[in-house]
């Protein structure tokens, strides 16, 4: 079936809902998360709480909003919550620009001739990218972008989101891989950081977009 009818019918047992509705559902999620990995992260008695389950608040939304198209593509249990695609991925951005507000410092010293000197700009550039292409993906999530563009650049736009998402993986592993290493080789005497939790939901989103991409490719090749 078309994409576009399928939304539709989707759309329709759905029901009437509002996009104001949908957002404050969002919101609660966000929150939700935000909760539980703020709990985690202080129950690990990790440092910096508050920004760390932000930044995870933040890439989680973001990766639902993108791991929704392939799990409605091969299961129909989360079908419904397809019509949350936008609002998941507004709300993450939010959630993101609050994390760069808190890791102020880091974003100075991206304009320091220091720290490009050194070769110490990748963690905060990765994160930097990704926020640009988040942007650009917020400015164009809206019907008008959708009839200007045409719905194939619209689409294509769209899926640099996973780009995005890459670029944070970058971003995570390059600031936190040293911690994750020694917590392996010393035995992991403690549950996993968060930074390793995510990192392994970033690496489900971009599996899941594979195997997408894959079976389409297939299919399209038999017919
Ligand atoms: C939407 C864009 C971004 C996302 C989704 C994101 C996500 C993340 C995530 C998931 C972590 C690991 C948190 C943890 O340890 O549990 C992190 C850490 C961090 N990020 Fe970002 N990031 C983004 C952009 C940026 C930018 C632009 C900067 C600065 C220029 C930045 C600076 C930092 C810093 C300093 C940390 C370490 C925080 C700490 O350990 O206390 N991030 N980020």
């Amino acid at each position: 079936m078309l994409y576009d009818k399928w939304h539709n019918q989707v759309v329709k047992r759905v029901g009437p809902v509002s996009e104001f509705q949908l957002y404050v559902r969002t919101l609660i999620l966000g929150l939700v998360l935000f909760a539980l990995s703020y709990w985690y992260i202080t129950w690990l008695k990790t440092p910096n709480p508050l920004n760390k389950a932000v930044a995870d608040t933040s890439i989680i939304l973001i990766g639902l909003s993108m791991l929704l198209s392939s799990l409605c593509y091969f299961w129909n249990f989360v079908d419904t919550k397809i019509v949350y695609r936008k609002q998941l991925g507004l709300m993450g951005l939010a959630f993101g620009l609050v994390h760069i507000g808190l890791s102020f410092s880091t974003v100075q010293k991206l304009f320091t001739f220091a720290m490009w000197q050194q070769g110490k700009m990748w963690p905060a550039l990765t994160g930097a990218l990704a926020v640009g292409i988040f942007a650009c993906m917020a400015f164009v999530s809206n019907q008008y972008a959708a009839n200007v563009l045409g719905g194939k650049a619209w689409r294509k736009i769209l899926r640099t989101g996973y780009i995005a998402v890459l670029l944070i993986f970058a971003h995570v592993y390059l600031l936190k891989s040293v911690y994750i290493i020694r917590w392996y080789t010393g035995g992991m005497k403690t549950p996993p950081s968060t930074s390793l939790l995510v990192l392994a939901f970033m690496t489900i989103v971009i599996v899941m977009r594979i195997a997408l991409w894959w079976s389409l490719k297939i299919k399209s090749a038999r017919s």
